[in-house]
């Protein structure tokens, strides 16, 4: 017999079912068990009365919360004044006769029912896997999901071609650490993971793609925060022959549409999204992320801006050193290469950051395609010539073949949702996140590995501190 799901058990009054899943919980009254049974589509409530068979029956009376089982039974209404509307199966009730146990459970370490923001994160993500079955957890998924999805609609429609690009590569400039990856061929050498798709998409340029796309995974190893995880979920996106405007002007069309089928009941303040430069929002706003939002209190606000103009360079005091706001790839706004070099501090350049509520949820930029430009830059940023092109021969070479003229953005996947939900941070939105010191407590990661496969690798422990 085909299982249905509990959901659609009130489209089969007067029919007999399988419905399987989890005891969510279970009541006697008198001589009835009543159970509410759990699945990935709501729940339904079973009924078994003592006129079934006695073994089915006492199994029946021994059910604990989170049995794995499965029931047949015919869908009845429910007697008058029974109804729950609280719940979408609330009229009707499915007459147990029989009924099988996959597997018992034990206690769970918390409870499953309210939101769990009482319990500490700790055990919830020592334990994710039973957090994971809360209703919160799991509308948040399947909300990422919707997003997700609805961007790469968004995408293909226009053109966009979805490309994956690796996870083993080069260490890239983005301004992070990199996590890194040792070789077992190459002894002393390494992969890294990717800080973002950000070579590799420009590269596609050159290859000709003109509109790409990515659901990226990107690794950076940084302290966690709320808002920041080692790995993260990028929308990327690159295109040629565009402007910074067009740029602009499309993501402003996705989110605007997205927010409008996902999240109907949320406003968003101002369209077009108000483009502020850097130097203004500074002044104005004390902050490169201005909230902007006319009423703070109200959780269906939502006041996009983008803040454009960002100075090319900013200057690290600590280090005596000029870094790049963005990244070096960044196009300055002149092609003075003398002004680059003598006044820096006065650079702007192509890049732009899309802010959220006081959030940075995307950051992008138009790239230099013009190599001298680029080399001077680096020189800025403290690298000799000879040593950039060593660092990213790939990069200079490809260019060296026909480049157009390209920029992109990548649009932070995490710190929309918590913010849309709203949930107090982005781990709340992620299946498998990682604690605020980076570790995994439910695979107990990061961990020691073989002593035969350091061996193989040719390395060494020593511990710093
Ligand atoms: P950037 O580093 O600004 O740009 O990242 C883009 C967006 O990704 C989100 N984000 C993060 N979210 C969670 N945890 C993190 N650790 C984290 N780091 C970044 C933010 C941010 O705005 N390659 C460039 C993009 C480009 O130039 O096209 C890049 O990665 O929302």
């Amino acid at each position: 017999m085909k299982r249905v799901l509990v959901k659609e058990t009130t489209e089969q009054i007067g029919k007999v079912v399988r419905v399987c899943g989890w005891v969510n919980s279970r009541r006697d009254h008198g001589k009835i068990i009543f159970i509410d049974l759990r699945d990935r589509s709501g729940m339904v409530q079973i009924v078994f009365t003592p006129d079934l068979k006695s073994k089915i029956y006492e199994l029946a009376q021994k059910l604990r919360p989170e049995w794995v089982i499965e029931v047949i039974g015919e869908v009845g209404k429910r007697p008058k004044g029974m109804e729950n509307p609280k719940i979408e199966t609330g009229n009707i009730e499915v007459k147990g006769s029989q009924l099988k146990v996959f597997s018992q459970a034990k206690t769970l370490p918390f409870s499953i029912e309210n939101d769990g923001y009482e319990i500490k994160e700790e055990k919830r993500l020592k334990y994710r896997y039973l957090d994971l079955r809360r209703p919160r957890l799991q509308r948040n998924l399947e909300i990422r999901q919707k997003v997700i999805q609805f961007m790469r609609n968004f995408l293909q429609k226009k053109g966009f071609l979805e490309v994956e690009t690796p996870i083993l590569t080069k260490a890239t400039p983005e301004g992070a650490r990199d996590f890194l990856v040792p070789s077992r061929i190459y002894q002393g050498k390494f992969y890294a993971l990717p800080q973002s798709p950000q070579q590799y998409k420009q590269l596609l340029q050159v290859a000709g793609i003109e509109r790409y796309f990515q659901i990226a995974k990107c690794l950076r190893d940084e302290d966690p925060r709320a808002d920041r995880q080692a790995e993260h979920t990028q929308l990327d996106i690159e295109m040629s022959f565009v402007t910074q405007e067009e740029i602009l002007d499309l993501v402003e069309k996705l989110y605007v549409s997205l927010v409008k089928k996902i999240f109907p009941e949320k406003k968003i303040q101002k369209t077009p999204f108000p483009r502020i430069s850097w130097a203004e929002a500074i002044k104005k706003y004390k902050s490169d992320k201005p909230d902007v939002r006319r009423n703070k209190k109200d959780q269906n606000e939502l006041a996009f801006c983008f803040v454009i103009d960002f100075p090319m360079f900013e200057w690290h005091e600590k280090e005596k050193k000029w870094g790049a706001q963005h990244h070096p790839f960044t196009k300055p706004q002149t092609e003075d290469i003398k002004e680059i070099k003598t006044c820096p501090k006065k650079i702007l350049a192509f890049q732009y950051d899309l802010v959220l509520n006081g959030f940075e949820i995307g950051g992008g930029s138009i790239r230099t395609t013009n190599l001298d430009i680029l080399l001077a830059v680096f020189e800025v940023l403290g690298h000799k010539p000879e040593k950039v092109k060593k660092q990213f021969p790939h990069y200079f070479e490809a260019f060296s073949y026909g480049v157009p003229p390209h920029g992109g953005i990548a649009l932070g996947i995490e710190r929309f949702l918590a913010i849309l939900l709203p949930e107090p941070n982005i781990r709340e939105v992620i299946a498998f996140p990682k604690t605020g010191d980076n570790r995994d407590l439910m695979m107990n990661i990061p961990s020691e590995v073989d002593e035969k496969q350091l061996k193989e690798l040719g390395i060494k422990i020593i511990k710093s501190k």
